[in-house]
Order: C-alpha cells, then structure tokens, then sequence
C-alpha cells in the first residue's frame, strides 16, 4: 500500500491545483460497503430475522457483524421477543454449540441475501466490566490475568477453533470454510479495553498477534480474514486511541483493523480518519486494512448522522453502525420501556438517520483501499 516516489511524483502532476491529492492518488479500484452490527439477531425468532435482513440487504447492506454471545430472553433495544440463547461455554472448556447452531442460521440467511458476516468469538467486556463476569472471568478473576496467562491464552485458543472448526448444519462443512459467507473473524471484541496499562506497554503479553497466529493456523489457506476487534475499545481524543496498536500493526496473522468511536462530532471523526490521527494513512503504511467496525450516534449527540457518515464515505472507508436494530429505537413513538437502549440504536423505519441511503453512498464510494474479492 505504500506510494512509490514516482507515483507521488506523477500524482502532484496529475492534480496539480486539486486540495486533496493524497487520498486521491490512494484510492483503489474496488468500491466502500457498509452495514451494521446486530450482536443479538441470532437470539431473534427467524421471521423477524428475515424481515430484518431482507429490509437491509434491500438497502445495499453488505455486511453484518454478528456475535457468539449468550442472549437472555425478554425486551432487547426494541426487540420484545428475544430469546434466550446459552453461552458457548459457562464452564470453561465445556462447550454448548446452541449459540452456533442459531448463528447458523443466521449465516444462511446473510449468505441467501448476499450479506457477509464479520464474527466476534467472545466479548472483553464480560471479563468483570460492562457485560458483567462471564467463564473466563469466573476461572482467572481478572482481565489482567486473562491476557497474561499461558493456561488463558490455550484455553482462548481452545474456544477460537471449536468455533472456527464448527461444522455447519446448513451448509455441511466447517465454518472456517465459509469464505463466501464470513468475511472476518475477529479475536475479540474490544481486546483490553479495561486494561490501559496494557495498551500504553504495547501489549506486553502478545496476546493480540498471539491469538491471531493461533486463529491463522486452524483457518489455513482459508480466505476468511482475521481482524483485531477493536483493541481498547472506542479511540477517544487524545489519550484513548489503541485501535491501531503498534504490536498488532506489525502482526503479521491480523489482516484487518477494526476501528470502533462513539464521536459525537464530525471534526473528531475527521481528525481520526482522514485528519492527524488518520487510520487509513497508518493502515497504508502497514500494509493493513481498516475499518470502522462501530460508530454510532447518540440521542444526544453534537452532528447528526448524515454529518457524521458523511466523513467514511468521503474517505472511503467501509463503516458497520452500531447497531441498526430490528425493533423500533427510542426516538420512535411506540417505543417499548425498559428495553435494555444504549441511545445509538437505529430502527429499520426510524427517522433519526438515513442509513439506507448512506449504505448506498458507500457502495458508490471509491474505497481508499483494495478490498476486491473480501466483500
Ligand atoms: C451472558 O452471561 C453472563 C454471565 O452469566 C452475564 O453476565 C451476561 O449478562 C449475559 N449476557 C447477555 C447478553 O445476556
């Protein structure tokens, strides 16, 4: 991805009198995409799964991030028939595959509506933080000890590949196989986002190329790809921003970065995407892929979402919401109480932003990178 002289040289020539040569001269021949993350529709009854997908793949949508995560039952941001789904493991190394099977499902429903699926096998912040404590939490105590311990690290490796080996009921062979149906797996989501000193020492335990060397090795010479899931959690200016830690910049079995904001203004997305923090520049140079794998909009945010979107598509960078919900959000009259809202929720017939048609922009956009034969 780096820019020969020579090619610079010639791009100045080229646009000369233009204001913004570099991304210009970046740009590679494939198209942006965009989409959502939907980290509870396999916990859905298959009906409203199915309304939901068709009515986003209707929009141009091209990817879903889905999560392997146990769903309890009841109102979920504006869902009021969620169901309850196991976690694949409660004691650590004893697997329940329900949760599997469902995402199965789900997978060939993205798969029949041409939609790619990015996973996350687990989530960090149900290790004692804002997911509550979940088996790993229970059998290390802390997330410090989860990310430092050898036994940790081979019992993580343990859930990757009996989720990456799962062989699909709906399609008859292992997921790791599914190139044409998941686009990525992640390690994580959100690697070490209660763990700052862990991302200020650059990862000291290589946890993060770690786990991606572990996950490359059970994928082969499968064309999925792996991606960080966000390492640290949202990038906030100007002492929170590990998306694009240094270790895992340099790794060389993570293929994608994942960028995860809740900005609340156009100008922060600005500085973090095209701007002095740029993640395409720093990607570029590594050779890497990015994208921005969450952002969302508030209820009480600064710029809209128009405003806001308008900075990826600009740049051509692919973006996945969070979350586009299948249920009606909290701006929506009729909206259920008590639903478990976190405030960025979109619903399919809200009017809080234009999603359909910021999809459609993306699949338009130039992507500033080369993601040809991924999405
Ligand atoms: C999953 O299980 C954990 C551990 O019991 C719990 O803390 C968490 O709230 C559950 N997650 C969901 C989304 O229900």
């Amino acid at each position: 991805m780096r820019t020969s002289n020579i090619t610079k040289g010639l791009g100045w020539v080229l646009v000369l009198g233009l204001t913004n040569a570099f991304p210009f001269e970046q740009r590679a021949a494939s198209k942006s995409f965009a989409g959502s993350n939907e980290y509870f529709l396999h916990a859905l009854p298959a009906a409203d799964q199915k309304t939901y997908v068709e009515t986003l793949a209707g929009w141009g949508v091209k990817v879903l991030r889905l999560w392997v995560t146990n769903v309890s039952a009841g109102c979920l941001k504006g869902s009021t028939d969620v169901q309850s789904v196991p976690a694949l493991e409660d004691t650590v190394g004893t697997y329940d595959t329900t949760v599997l099977k469902a995402l199965d499902d789900t997978l060939k429903l993205l798969s029949d509506n041409k939609i790619k699926a990015i996973i996350s096998p687990h989530n960090a912040n149900g290790l004692g933080g804002s997911a509550g404590c979940d088996a790993y939490c229970s059998k290390y105590g802390d997330s410090s000890t989860f990310y430092s311990s050898d036994d940790a690290k081979a019992d993580y490796d343990k859930r990757i590949a009996t989720i990456l080996n799962f062989q699909s009921p709906n399609f008859g062979k292992a997921w790791k196989e599914l190139s044409d149906v998941i686009l990525a797996f992640d390690l994580e989501n959100e690697p070490m986002i209660t763990n700052v000193d862990k991302l200020q020492a650059n990862d000291p335990d290589d946890w993060l190329c770690g786990r991606a060397s572990a996950m490359r090795k059970v994928l082969g010479d499968s064309l999925i790809k792996t991606a960080t899931g966000g390492v640290g959690g949202s990038q906030y200016c100007c002492d929170h921003e590990f998306n694009l830690l240094d270790k895992a910049l340099k790794c060389d079995a993570i293929d994608i970065m994942s960028v995860h904001g809740y900005m609340s203004k156009a100008s922060d997305w600005e500085y973090f995407i095209s701007g002095d923090a740029s993640v395409l520049d720093q990607a570029n140079e590594a050779g890497k892929l990015v994208m921005v794998e969450e952002w969302g909009v508030s209820t009480d945010n600064q710029d809209n979402f128009d405003t806001q979107v308008k900075v990826f598509n600009d740049a051509g960078i692919p973006w996945l919401y969070w979350q586009v919900v299948p249920g009606k959000d909290q701006t929506e009259s009729g909206a259920p109480s008590s639903c478990g809202y976190d405030g960025f929720e979109i619903g399919v017939n809200s009017g809080k932003g234009d999603v359909a048609s910021a999809v459609g922009t993306a699949n338009a956009a130039d992507a500033n990178q080369d993601w040809s034969g991924i999405v």
